[in-house]
């Protein structure tokens, strides 16, 4: 295992330079364009960023399937700002921000997440992007020089109005959403007038869609109905000397996030030809709500570009229901041990099992334990060994489906209205609400085989046929909506079953197998044991 595990870590150290494959994945021609947010690589990567990218991989999957063409997601790191070079100590800052950002694609690689492009925010490609946003801004008079105070906290690398912290019994001051302490601060910096752009970002706004789901779009109108002030887009360079001078004015580094945000249009091609804009959906965590819904579609409307089609926000995840913390030492490297304990696809299968849009979910190993032994194990692991075992199907075959021959029509119904029911909440990346069909599905398969009990049946008789033939068709139907949830088992099953990749898409779920063929099929011979269960000692 120790091998494994320094293979990874080796193929990740050369994966700073991005396989051939990312760097020439074209933007131009794709249908869907995706992305997480980059992430700070002031430490190591956790259980909450692999979330975010989980969903963003498993909505552009679920886009792949439905339109046959691929999809692009984009994720990265954001490496500037005092934080970071604060993380660095005395390791050189800019080799520092490599091995973090490395860990990320390393992360990202283990867990299947099918990434387009990696964008640093330290790359020559994102400076220069950055710094022609910042004259287009100027050239519109859109910046302008002023005197700042205000609190500012370092490690949300923002300033926080008055209203928005509280002060504690021994006069410290923290912000009242992070819990962060604030400092007063004054200094001499750009601003960016948003207030001129106000009218344009709330008929943004307007579209209930854009803010997905209502709750946080609602949440966001209610930020907007505070007011708005012009926001200060630099620090003094002496202070934030780890960031992207100002064009011209190299005492000043450009904001952390002004900066972050625009990795978006590195992505595309900025400053040149865009190859694709706007981005069809951000997926970002409640955290970065703020910053996504109101300075970002601000600073892209007054550069004269289109603000995204969309922003879906997720909420967060806690650890035995508390927040993950540093101080609190129970944050989850999702690349160490938990990864040896429940295999990579079992947690995404979890993640995106448990995870809600609406509100925190929570991380405890039992669940973990007992939801892959009862779901990925039991009802999908079993159906498989039923149909597939040696006694019932010595041959290995996908036998000839009669129809009505046997109870099956409650069954045959749900298959058939599996497709539009979980296409709709993929569509609403309530990944959850989709599983629990495809379970509900599982249960009456394997009821039905229980009830039928095959095997007190003669066998090849037409009756076993079509029991067999029924079950591996409901697998083969699970197969294909599971993909964008778990896309390797589902790779092994639908090998198994012997579905050409061709025909593993959304379209392909219209018709049942015996109304295409009235053939008898053959499946791979080899035993498939899908999920083992996990042992009890965990
Ligand atoms: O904010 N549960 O980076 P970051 C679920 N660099 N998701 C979580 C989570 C949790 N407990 N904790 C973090 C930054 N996330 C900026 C973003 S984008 C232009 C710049 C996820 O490393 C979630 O998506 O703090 C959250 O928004 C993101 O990680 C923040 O990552
Ligand atoms: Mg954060």
């Amino acid at each position: 295992m120790e091998r494994v595990l320094q293979k990874l870590v080796h193929s990740s150290r050369m994966l700073h330079f991005l396989p051939k494959r990312r760097c020439l994945s074209n933007l131009s021609n794709k249908n869907f364009f995706i992305t997480t947010p980059i992430f700070y690589v002031n430490a190591s990567p956790h259980l909450g960023h692999l979330y975010t990218s989980l969903v963003a991989d498993a909505a552009q999957r679920f886009q792949h399937l439905v339109s046959k063409s691929p999809s692009f997601l984009s994720t990265g790191t954001d490496e500037h700002g005092s934080k970071v070079q604060k993380a660095a100590g005395k390791i050189d800052t800019q080799l520092y921000c490599d091995q973090i950002s490395n860990q990320y694609v390393e992360m990202l690689e283990m867990y299947g997440v099918d990434f387009s492009k990696f964008v640093r925010t330290t790359s020559t490609e994102h400076k220069r992007a950055v710094q022609a946003f910042w004259k287009k801004l100027e050239g519109k008079n859109l910046i302008y020089t002023g005197d700042y105070s205000g609190w500012y906290c370092e490690a949300d690398e923002a300033f926080v109005p008055e209203t928005r912290t509280e002060k504690l019994s021994d006069g410290a001051r923290i912000s009242s959403e992070s819990g962060r302490p604030v400092e007063w601060t004054s200094e001499q910096n750009f601003l960016f007038k948003i207030s001129a752009v106000k009218d344009d970002l709330l008929h943004w706004l307007k579209d209930k869609h854009v803010i997905q789901p209502r709750k946080f779009h609602d949440l966001v109108q209610l930020w907007v109905g505070e007011g708005f002030h012009d926001v200060s887009i630099t620090r003094p360079s002496h202070r934030v000397p780890w960031g992207i001078p100002v064009p011209d004015h190299p005492g000043h580094s450009i904001y952390v996030w002004m900066d972050a945000l625009i990795n978006y249009l590195t992505v595309a091609g900025f400053p040149d030809t865009l190859q694709k804009w706007p981005v069809d959906v951000h997926v970002i965590g409640k955290d970065i709500l703020r910053f996504h819904a109101i300075l970002w579609p601000s600073l892209l409307i007054a550069a004269g570009l289109e603000p995204p089609k969309q922003i879906h926000c997720h909420s967060h995840w806690k650890v035995d229901s508390e927040k993950m913390s540093k101080s609190r030492g129970n944050v989850i490297d999702p690349r160490g041990e938990i990864r040896l304990k429940f295999t990579a696809e079992g947690l995404r299968y979890f993640l995106l099992r448990e995870g809600t849009n609406h509100s925190d979910a929570n991380f405890s190993e039992t669940k973990v334990f007992n939801i892959l032994n009862a779901e990925l194990a039991g009802k999908l692991g079993n159906l498989l060994n039923r149909c597939t075992g040696k006694s019932l199907n010595p041959k290995q075959v996908w036998p000839v489906y009669v129809s009505g021959l046997v109870g099956d029509q409650y069954l045959v119904e749900a298959l058939r209205e599996l497709p539009d029911k979980t296409k709709q909440h993929y569509e609403d990346f309530n990944f959850y609400k989709a599983v629990d069909e495809v379970i509900l599905v599982l249960q009456e398969a394997n009821k039905f085989f229980e009830d039928q009990k095959p095997w007190t049946l003669q066998r090849d008789s037409a009756e076993m046929h079509s029991i067999l033939s029924l079950t591996l068709e409901t697998l083969r139907v699970v197969g294909i909506v599971l993909q964008p949830v778990i896309p390797k088992l589902t790779g092994q099953l639908l090998e198994k079953l012997d579905v050409p990749l061709e025909n593993r898409y959304w379209a392909d779920l219209k018709t049942f197998v015996w109304d295409k063929t009235s053939a008898e099929k053959t499946l791979q011979s080899q035993k498939l044991t899908l999920f083992p269960r996990l042992g009890d000692g965990k």
